[in-house]
């Protein structure tokens, strides 16, 4: 069994789906391990902690991928019409795992089944206790959510904490996160770690509990009907028209007051929801910061731009992609150890190989293609 990890070559990734850590790891089941030179450059892992860790060097993608049995890779695989076709460089009957970003991504996913791939997409791991460990958008969105607070802090003319000096006080920064996720929960976290007054909002009602047990302060219109919904679920329910222009109007009166807003909030398989409208950002003080970390699927703010800065009446509006990859050290280790923890299960002592087990959940709730078929549910025509 031979698996192969070639270099990242989307613009911008710096990650790798290897670290030495995981390639020992997988040498020491018995797999043949092959990494592409070059791969852990943007991560600081020279190709000798490679070599080291037991794995043979390729000098290029072709001869990494060309016989291997398993692809890693951290992005889906560049095509034909991106100038650099690495799918047409793997065998049929090959298998890839990687972030597929397979719900937007559905021609992709056709072209896996068409060349006899039988590819896992990890972003669809299903969120069950038992695969935590292999979750990649935790892992990745909690490096995110750290991140994204040190380039607010950065962009910020002004310090955190409150200080108070000689020559006069400091107030602290206001910092609001909006979307309390597993990237929310970490930018409140490093925010309050940072010295700023924190607040943060959801539409999931559970997410108060956790913002007020790191110190934040959760911003909800607190009557009757939202406290009923709290103890509904999980989830929001439906609210009436009228609490939701209370809780609107309480969001706006929010943002203005703040010199930093985060904004997080995803659906998955969805354009991001608009939290900060062109209006509110106008309403903001000169030099205040807004950082969108949703800017890759559509926004949360309408003025954001991907990969650029955008200044709008003196508020600076952050919207960095990939924040993952601003941190590829961490993120690549963690990512690594995200793959190993799905598929070091399956591995079969007697054939030396995967053999993926067809009743885990893990596996059918990740695999996309298989012997030339879309066989995932959510990826089958008409969904
Ligand atoms: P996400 O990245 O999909 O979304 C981020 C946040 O935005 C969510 O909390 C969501 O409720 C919020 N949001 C969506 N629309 C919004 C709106 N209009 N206004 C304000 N907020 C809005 O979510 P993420 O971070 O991937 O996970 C969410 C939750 O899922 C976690 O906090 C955790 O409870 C659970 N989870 C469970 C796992 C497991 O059991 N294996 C693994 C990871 C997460």
């Amino acid at each position: 069994m031979k698996i192969a990890i070639p270099k990242e070559r989307r613009p911008g990734e710096r990650r790798a789906a290897a670290s030495p850590d995981t390639v020992k790891k997988f040498a020491q089941l018995g797999a043949e391990v092959v990494v592409e030179t070059g791969t852990g450059a943007g991560a600081d892992i020279p190709d000798s902690h490679f070599a080291e860790a037991g794995a043979k060097i390729a000098p290029d993608a072709k001869s990494a991928l060309g016989d291997a049995d398993m692809v890693l890779k951290v992005q889906r695989p560049m095509t034909a019409a991106e100038g650099n076709d690495e799918l047409a460089l793997m065998k049929k009957g090959a298998i890839l795992v990687a972030g597929l970003g397979a719900l937007q991504q559905r021609e992709q996913v056709k072209a896996y089944a068409a060349a006899g791939i039988d590819a896992y997409a990890m972003e669809l791991m299903p969120r069950i206790t038992r695969a935590q460990s292999m979750d990649i958008l935790s892992s990745q969105s909690n490096l995110a959510g750290y991140k994204s607070v040190l380039d607010a802090a950065a962009v910020f003319g002004r310090a955190f904490p409150m200080m108070m000096t000689s020559a006069g006080t400091i107030a602290p920064a206001r910092v609001f996160i909006m979307g309390v996720g597993v990237a929310g929960l970490q930018a409140i976290a490093t925010a309050k770690r940072l010295g700023a007054v924190v607040s943060a909002t959801d539409v999931r009602p559970a997410t108060k509990e956790q913002v007020e047990s790191l110190g934040g302060k959760f911003v909800w219109v607190d009557d009757e009907e939202a406290r009923a919904s709290q103890t509904s679920g999980g989830y929001a329910k439906e609210m009436s028209a009228e609490y939701k222009a209370k809780q609107a109007a309480l969001i706006a009166e929010t943002v203005k007051k703040q010199d930093i807003i985060i904004t997080t909030a995803l659906i998955p398989g969805r354009p991001a929801p608009v939290l900060v409208t062109e209006e509110m950002v106008k309403s903001m003080k000169p030099g205040s910061v807004i950082i969108d970390l949703a800017v890759e699927a559509g926004g949360n703010c309408p003025l954001s731009k991907p990969d650029q800065i955008v200044d709008v009446g003196g508020v600076k509006i952050v919207g960095h992609t990939n924040y993952p990859s601003r941190v590829p050290v961490d993120a690549s280790n963690l990512f690594s150890k995200n793959l190993w923890n799905f598929l070091s299960p399956h591995w079969d002592k007697e054939s030396k190989s995967f053999k993926f087990k067809a009743d885990d959940e893990t596996v059918t709730g990740t695999c996309v293609t298989r012997d030339g078929a879309v066989v995932h549910a959510m990826l089958k025509e008409g969904n």
